[in-house]
């Protein structure tokens, strides 16, 4: 099936199945604005869980906050998002649409290293054991010529982004011959800047008030809670503090569902080090937050790293993990040196001294800072879109059909566990509410009692329930259930008594946790 295909798919999926709903659906939506329902609110809780325990739980020198998204104005000034938080946007005249300058050539430099990644898969089969990948890179015309065409490009692109010379990134799309996705032509505007921050009026009386921003990044709320924190919790160099908590961004491209929304959650987390150590806590944090990804089990060849060539304007070194959702390859999380970029900027703003007095060196220094930031819902929806499968199978002994099921760890998924009287009389509902009774206070269970059993196990495969328990006559007489798993669909007889232990095992957050020590 086509990749625009399948992803649509798994949106129709969400919706249907109480994941994700387009915001303000009555009123016809809200562009980039997603609500999510039952199930989506369950499986966002789960991760934020798995993040802020691996974070909070596992290192003592991490601690978590939540401040406030109301910030004064002057930290969007002091933490460069006033001048710098732009967007290069270029329409497109024929099409009208309108589109990120920079994302256009990234785009058009990552077609050409496909390219060059065919001509090698097609050397390879024909070769076999003989082929010699580097003296084939080294030597053949196309992929030499693609290699040239690639890092004129790319240098340009660079020295444009870091003198922000939008005349130039105009050039390298004429140039390039870059086309317009949607209508083919390479009619083009000039490139202007455009701010991504949201602002509102704070205050009610118009004397009084002034202009506040949506937070961008929550980021920055750690950042003027440095001295707080660091006093309060009496923190050491190196430390941490975590939070987790909305963004906004008024996003040009808002495409891609949930991957470009307008309102957003992060997870970040600030480490603060001493200067000179930044590349060792770089890497350090590189290799912990992908080991932290590839916990969740979607395989390994699912993630790569994506060191920037062009920075933020905060950063002195940057890597993004990304992960292959159907469309391809997309950031879900950027790893971040900051040098002192913030706090010292914020201590020139405010007027205030933010320094860290170091005992064993007797000095006073303006600690530099490592970031980690992942977006929570490219993360969720890396989750749906890996766990969405279409099998076909053989339901109850009738002919195959096709199921849908959603192959979330059993960890994150919304529902733990289902449970279903085979009918509706014969004290079979009783004896399956006081099995949910027992359970209900350690896992999030369902109870279903509507349509033929086979129904229901579909309704629970859609939304990834990892088990399901069924209460039938012989449940009356001698205290055991059918448990079924979601991915095997294998049933197994056990007795109620076990049921806690056969489940636990396999939904507990600590299994996760456990791979990242
Ligand atoms: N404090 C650093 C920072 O905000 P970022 O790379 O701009 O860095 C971090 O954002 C993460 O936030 C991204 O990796 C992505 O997962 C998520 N994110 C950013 N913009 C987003 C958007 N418009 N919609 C959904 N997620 C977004």
């Amino acid at each position: 099936m086509a990749k625009d295909d399948i992803f649509k798919k798994i949106i129709a999926h969400c919706k249907e199945y109480g994941f994700i709903f387009p915001s303000s659906e009555i009123y016809d939506g809200l562009g980039a604005v997603y609500d999510y329902g039952q199930n989506g609110a369950e499986l966002k809780n789960n991760i934020k869980k798995y993040w802020w325990d691996a974070m909070v739980l596992l290192n003592e020198n991490i601690v978590g906050i939540d401040s406030a998204i109301f910030m004064h104005p002057r930290i969007w000034e002091a933490s460069g998002h006033v001048g710098a938080f732009n967007d290069p946007l270029i329409d497109n005249k024929d099409s009208k649409k309108r589109y990120r300058a920079d994302t256009l050539i990234e785009d058009f430099l990552d077609k050409l290293e496909d390219k060059i990644h065919k001509e090698l898969e097609k050397a390879r089969n024909k070769f076999g054991d003989d082929f010699d990948e580097e003296k084939f890179k080294e030597t053949n015309p196309r992929v030499l010529e693609t290699r040239k065409k690639i890092n004129e490009i790319k240098s340009r692109y660079i020295k444009a982004s870091e003198k922000e010379d939008l005349g130039e990134l105009k050039q390298i799309i004429l140039d390039a011959g870059i086309a317009c996705p949607e209508s083919g032509s390479k009619n083009w505007t000039d490139v202007r800047q455009f701010n991504l921050m949201f602002s509102t009026q704070l205050g009610s009386v118009n004397e009084d008030t002034y202009t506040i921003y949506l937070r961008p990044e929550t980021a920055q709320g750690i950042f003027v809670n440095f001295l707080n924190v660091q006093k309060t919790a009496r923190l050491k160099i190196p430390f941490g503090i975590a939070q987790i908590g909305k963004a906004f961004r008024n996003e040009i491209v808002a495409r891609q569902f949930v991957l470009r929304m307008r309102e957003f959650e992060q997870m970040e987390m600030q480490y603060f080090i001493s200067p000179g150590t930044e590349m060792k806590w770089y890497e350090f944090w590189k290799n912990a937050r992908m080991k932290w990804h590839k916990a969740i089990g979607m395989g390994d060849e699912k993630y790569r790293f994506h060191d920037h060539d062009k920075l933020a304007h905060y950063a002195n070194a940057a890597t993004d993990i990304e992960f292959k959702f159907p469309t391809g390859f997309k950031e879900v999380e950027g790893i971040h040196s900051r040098t002192d970029y913030d706090l010292g900027n914020h201590e020139e703003f405010s007027g205030k001294k933010i320094q860290y007095f170091d005992n064993e060196t007797n000095k006073s220094y303006c600690p530099y800072v490592v970031e980690t930031s992942i977006g929570l819902d490219r993360t969720l929806f890396s989750i749906i879109s890996n766990a969405f499968t279409q099998e076909k199978v053989d339901w109850e002994g009738s002919a195959k059909e096709e199921r849908v099921v959603m192959k979330i760890h059993p960890a994150l998924t919304p529902v733990k566990l289902a449970v279903l009287p085979l009918t509706k009389k014969d004290g079979l509902p009783e004896k399956a509410r006081e099995i949910m009774d027992n359970l209900k206070l350690d896992f999030n269970c369902q109870y279903e009692e509507k349509d033929s059993i086979g129904r229901r196990y579909r309704r629970q495969d859609a939304i990834g329930t990892p088990f399901c328990i069924t209460v039938d006559h012989q449940t009356l007489d001698d205290n055991t259930v059918t448990v079924r798993y979601r991915d095997t669909m294998k049933q197994e007889r056990v007795n109620i008594s076990r049921l806690q232990e056969i489940m636990g095992e396999k939904v507990s957050m600590k299994k996760l946790l456990e791979k990242l020590k």
